[in-house]
């Protein structure tokens, strides 16, 4: 009785307080949404492109993140985190198209961010220049890419802790509870930086690299998760010793809770360090993650999920400075869906058939409900970019309820990999 009573008020809390889409995702042919998804996806890259071309800036590179409250394209610095994904997004819209003025695009925004290949401020050189010189690698075999892969490589590495046994993603963080500073945090995100280092290894020879990349995906594995296989964000790490100082988050609504692009990141991440590995530990993870996320009662019938699996329950509670004190609204994130879908076509091709069926299904109802009017904009809306309703940071009061441009690519990209199994054809080959 008790039970029923809390899943009827958590239903009135959903049904009050969950903003953004309610539109029917249904009646999509069956399979017409990848060939729609797709093309529908080009020609928003292709209306965006003038006002992120005006954009830019010569001196320190903007590259479009998301849009404001009108819906005008708002760029970052491409020393922030996210350059890699437009061009990303350019290439990918290429592969599909192969039309010669978009893959032009592409090289221009990609070889635009060059300077990062000896950055080392922060862990996200994987995002910033796998996901633009990779796929340019992958589709052009330009072997000047190869090299400014491999330096970028060598730039995330300088950030790895061997005694802690982990890359240091940022140079601090600030914890939302009274005025406490970690200076060795390592969030869950940055286990997608890993796949530079297993492709620099891999075309150069140096094994550091992957060397690396494991013992991060181990260390990770050890101390950024729960019995039931739910995440933290930010684990916190005496780099003198590597003992692990404190767990929080910064992006979730509270330390014990799971943020759903968070888990996305770690679904992603052990699937890839699975490909490269073929450690059976690895794949193990990348499926109690998977069904944790899949099999979670707070996963929207859609399953485009709210921007965090525990906010607003009971048990969870915000640090004093977190800005979900303030905020009742159960916001989807459709961005965790898209990188979501996108890790779990590929767990589906490691698993067995049962198992196969199962990712493969969810991964399906991801991308029809994000290629459904619920949440992809119309060309001229949304500042052109491609998926409505997700959440960067709610904690920090940013980009809530906004298109992203990383959603976009990894809707993307999960399309074309959808595609491609569809075909028969493999999505990786073997290393
Ligand atoms: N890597 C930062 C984020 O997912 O917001």
């Amino acid at each position: 009785m008790h039970c029923t009573k809390m899943f009827f008020g958590w239903m009135m809390v959903s049904v009050l307080f969950s903003c953004g889409p309610a539109k029917n995702t249904a009646g999509l042919q069956e399979d017409g949404f990848v060939k729609t998804g797709l093309s529908k996806s080009e020609e928003m890259l292709r209306h965006m492109l003038p006002a992120a071309n005006k954009k830019f800036s010569a001196r320190t590179g903007a590259y479009p993140r998301t849009t404001n409250k009108s819906g005008e394209l708002v760029t970052t610095s491409m020393y922030d985190w996210t350059p890699g994904f437009f061009p990303g997004s350019l290439w990918y819209a290429y592969e599909y198209s192969k039309n010669d003025s978009m893959k032009a695009e592409a090289i221009k925004w990609t070889e635009k961010l060059a300077p990062l290949q000896t950055f080392t401020q922060h862990h996200d050189l994987g995002f910033m220049m796998y996901c633009s010189y990779g796929n340019a690698y992958r589709l052009t075999g330009n072997e000047a890419y190869k090299k400014i892969l491999v330096n970028s490589a060598k730039a995330l590495s300088t950030r790895f802790n061997p005694t802690a046994g982990v890359i240091k993603s940022w140079n601090s963080f600030k914890s939302w509870h009274g005025n406490a500073t970690y200076y060795f945090p390592v969030i869950i995100d940055n286990m997608m930086n890993l796949e530079l280092l297993f492709f620099a290894s891999k075309v150069s020879g140096d094994t550091s690299f992957r060397h690396i990349a494991v013992t991060h995906a181990l260390t990770t594995m050890k101390h950024h998760f729960r019995p039931d296989h739910s995440s933290y964000h930010v684990v916190c790490y005496d780099s003198t010793n590597g003992k692990v100082v404190a767990k929080e988050t910064a992006q979730g609504y509270a330390d014990n809770s799971t943020w759903s692009r968070g888990q996305a990141w770690a679904i992603y991440g052990y699937t890839m360090v699975y490909r490269e590995t073929k450690d059976p530990r690895f794949l193990e993870m990348a499926i109690g993650l998977s069904n944790y996320f899949i099999n979670n009662k707070r996963l929207p019938e859609d399953y485009v999920p709210y921007w965090d699996f525990n906010a607003n329950e009971a048990g969870y509670t915000p640090g004093v400075k977190s800005h979900a004190n303030k905020m009742s609204t159960l916001y989807r994130d459709a961005s965790a869906a898209s990188i979501t879908a996108s890790a779990l076509l590929e767990l589906s091709t490691y698993v067995s058939d049962n198992q196969s069926k199962q990712y493969k299904t969810a991964a399906v109802k991801i991308l029809r409900s994000l290629s459904s009017d619920a949440y992809m904009a119309r060309p001229g809306t949304n500042g052109n970019f491609i998926i409505e309703h997700c959440v960067g940071s709610l904690p920090h009061q940013s980009e809530i309820d906004a298109p992203l441009v990383y959603a976009d690519y990894y809707y993307m990209e999960a399309l074309l990999r959808y595609q491609q199994l569809q075909k028969g054809g493999v999505l990786f080959a073997g290393n």
